[in-house]
């Protein structure tokens, strides 16, 4: 027995010193405290010293043995802890979490690519309040109080002199009180009407369109809607100027295009008819004109007013307009 037990120690603890992971702490055991580890030995070899000896040098060994073990095993301890600390630690080398993207809503989308296709056109965007007078919404477009034609559009009253505007008809007035011709503007936004059914929501978006000029004819109406719908959906699309009543223009007219749920055999969304109406038309009245104080016999002018809703189920494919506004997202997430 040529180490003395005091060395034995000291040569441990240095060693630990040197050791980083719990690997290098389990061969010190070994080493040290293992079946043939150093102290092992020295205990051992104890019954080789002199009788008088052998109590203190026993007494020694197993000391430095509980010491050890106690050092080794704390050791352990502190990588285990540290090794588990470092699953906390932030790795920025890892790809970041993203935040779910939203998408635009199927009418935002419509009234972009509608705007897009006018503004290509030549017209300006026009915008303005959802909550009107009964002048600009009835009254300045031909629609005197008690006149039959009201009943075309069930009308939520604010008030008595105030309304939710039923259509983006009023921004025609608005916008020609604020300037001479030529005028080519549309104007998006919503509108409300009390009306609930696969075709009719209470709120829903209109596009309305306006222009001005001098030889301004019916023909250019036809040839810009035509021009619109085409770009909307395809060149080879069927559609229809059917005649109609609106009492701010004359003469007027409804603009159809072919169901695309049936493709015009009749269905449940177009009422059998095979056509589904997307807007209605015509050229300005004389006494809209009169209204905003434009010089009839020098300016001629038409007008449109288009639902966004019937566009974006026709172009989509969707045979209820109700589900535009459910917010259901597996329904949304797939535009
Ligand atoms: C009008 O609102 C007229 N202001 C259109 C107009 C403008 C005519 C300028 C002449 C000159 P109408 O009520 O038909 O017309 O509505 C126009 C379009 O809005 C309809 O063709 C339809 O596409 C859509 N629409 C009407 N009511 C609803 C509703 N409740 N829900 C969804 N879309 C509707
Ligand atoms: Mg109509």
């Amino acid at each position: 027995m040529n180490l003395s037990i005091e060395l034995i120690h000291e040569n441990a603890l240095k060693e630990l010193d040197t050791v980083a992971d719990a690997e290098g702490i389990k061969e010190l055991y070994v080493r040290f405290l293992g079946r043939k580890g150093l102290i092992t030995q020295f205990l051992r070899n104890i019954s080789s010293l002199p009788e008088a000896q052998r109590p203190q040098a026993g007494k020694k060994a197993n000391q430095t043995k509980k010491a050890l073990d106690k050092a080794f095993k704390a050791a352990l301890k502190k990588i285990e802890a540290g090794s588990a600390d470092s699953g906390n630690r932030i790795d920025v080398s890892l790809p970041g979490r993203t935040a779910p993207r939203g998408s635009l809503h199927p009418i935002t989308r419509i009234t972009q690519r509608v705007c897009d296709i006018f503004l290509h056109l030549g017209f300006d965007i026009a915008e303005g309040p959802e909550t009107e007078t009964d002048y600009y919404n009835f009254e300045a477009l031909n629609v005197p109080k008690f006149h039959p034609a009201r009943d075309m559009q069930d009308t939520f009253y604010v008030s008595d002199n105030i309304v939710l505007r039923t259509q983006t008809s009023p921004m025609q007035i608005r916008v020609m009180e604020k300037q001479p011709p030529p005028v080519a503007i549309i104007a998006p936004g919503k509108v409300y009407r009390c009306d609930s059914d696969l075709t009719h929501t209470p709120m829903f978006h209109q596009v309305e369109g306006l222009l001005v000029d001098q030889n301004v004819s019916f023909g250019d109406l036809k040839g810009t809607l035509t021009a619109f719908v085409h770009q909307m959906f395809d060149d080879k699309i069927s559609l229809r100027f059917r005649p109609s009543f609106f009492p701010f223009t004359e003469p007027s007219a409804e603009v159809d295009i072919l169901c695309v749920m049936c493709r015009g055999k009749g269905c449940r969304v177009c009422s059998h008819s095979g056509w589904l109406e997307i807007l209605g038309a015509g050229m300005v009245h004389p006494n809209v004109f009169g209204s905003v104080g434009y010089d009839t016999s020098r300016y001629t002018g038409f007008a449109f007013g288009m639902g966004i809703e019937r566009i974006a189920m026709l172009k989509y494919g969707i045979d209820d307009i109700r589900k535009f506004f459910d917010n259901d997202l597996r329904f949304l997430r797939q535009f």
